[in-house]
């Protein structure tokens, strides 16, 4: 044997530790994007990579695993089959129809509720502890048609929501202010796409808030090119989606920062899609999903900060909640 002298040693109990398990399923350029930034940063020891297409799904999982020498060791499967996906801790979902230019993220609701019907309870069977975090669109409404098919407590289902849009904010107000993305803190909320609320009052630059003082110097410029910076936010992916086909990178990179909040249980805010009934003047009977900011760990949403927002943007997130609401009430579920 080329290696020896007490590295093939049985490891004793205090060795073992549990192993976390994590799903993807739909093998597209979303769900790679995510399985492969989950890899490099090493937050899972295993993943199982589910679609419907086996040759394309074979072919994405041996081409990981070609890269086993330059990365942490992370056990790969995938099988067409749900089965696959047993045992896991955490399940994210990125299966189904995406835009093609020109269309809207709500106008694949019907596709993808139809696709959600058979995936979810499958994978709930498989995986009843698990968390559920969703990324196909429209997600805020698929999350909550996977809250309802899957049974799961609403603290275990998620949707991506905002964490992408809050980036591409963040990336466009750095540029704009010539200051590093990582030291903005700005939020946008609701819903994931075209609704989306900018939350101006939360802009700060390593915690200097930035609106404040644009106010005070009665900079009415700087306050427009802030409103096209937001309508840049929104347009963003329909850009993306010109240019390239579709989106993946971002949406990748996004959603393994929430992995790592959730596995790790690092107790960070994230705007994430959740059960928003109740806040902000939204119905208390209105069980609509859209994104506010969320407190993550290993048991899901750990709590949902009730942040204060200006009349105008209280307005615009209950529009959001409206048109949402009108839409899951369609489904009958
Ligand atoms: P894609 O077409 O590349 O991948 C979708 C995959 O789903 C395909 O490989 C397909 O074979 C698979 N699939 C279809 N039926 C299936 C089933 N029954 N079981 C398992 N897999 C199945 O599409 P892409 O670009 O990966 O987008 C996926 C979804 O993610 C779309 O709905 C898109 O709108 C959404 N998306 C959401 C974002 C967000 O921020 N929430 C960001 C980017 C995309
Ligand atoms: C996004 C997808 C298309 O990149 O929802 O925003």
């Amino acid at each position: 044997r080329p290696v020896s002298d007490g590295m093939d040693s049985t490891p004793t109990s205090h060795h073992r530790r549990r192993l976390t398990k994590v799903s993807v399923i739909g093998a597209g350029n979303v769900g790679m994007a995510i399985a492969q930034t989950i890899l490099t940063r090493d937050l899972a020891d295993e993943i199982a990579l589910v679609d419907a297409l086996p040759d394309k799904l074979r072919g994405e999982m041996l081409d990981l695993q070609h890269a086993a020498a330059f990365l942490p060791r992370t056990r790969l499967v995938s099988d067409t089959d749900m089965s696959v996906t047993r045992g896991s801790d955490l399940a994210i979902v990125t299966a189904g129809a995406r835009q093609i230019p020109g269309e809207t993220r709500l106008n694949l609701l019907q596709r993808n509720v139809a696709l959600f019907r058979k995936i979810v309870p499958a994978l709930a069977e498989q995986s009843p502890d698990a968390i559920l975090l969703i990324v196909s669109n429209p997600v805020d409404v698929l999350t909550y048609v996977a809250w309802k098919l899957s049974g799961f407590p609403v603290r275990r289902v998620i949707g991506s929501g905002t964490n992408l849009d809050s980036s591409r904010f963040r990336f466009l107000l750095a540029e704009h202010l010539d200051v590093n993305a990582q030291d903005v803190n700005a939020y946008m909320v609701g819903e994931h796409g075209d609704s989306s609320v900018a939350v101006w009052s939360t802009l700060s630059v390593a915690g200097m808030p930035v609106l404040k003082s644009l106010q005070e110097s009665h900079s009415s410029f700087e306050e427009e090119a802030l409103e096209g910076i937001r309508r840049a936010v929104v347009d963003s992916a329909y850009e993306v989606i010109g240019l390239k086909g579709y989106t993946s990178w971002a949406i990748g990179y996004s959603v393994a920062n929430l992995v790592s909040s959730l596995l790790r249980d690092q107790r960070r805010i994230h705007p994430v899609s959740v059960l928003a009934a109740g806040f902000h003047g939204i119905p208390d009977d209105h069980e609509v999903f859209l994104s506010l900011p969320a407190r993550l760990g290993r048991a899901g949403v750990l709590g949902v900060a009730d942040m204060e927002l200006t009349d105008e943007e209280t307005r615009r997130l209950r529009r959001s909640a409206k048109t949402l609401w009108e839409n899951t009430q369609l489904l009958g579920l």
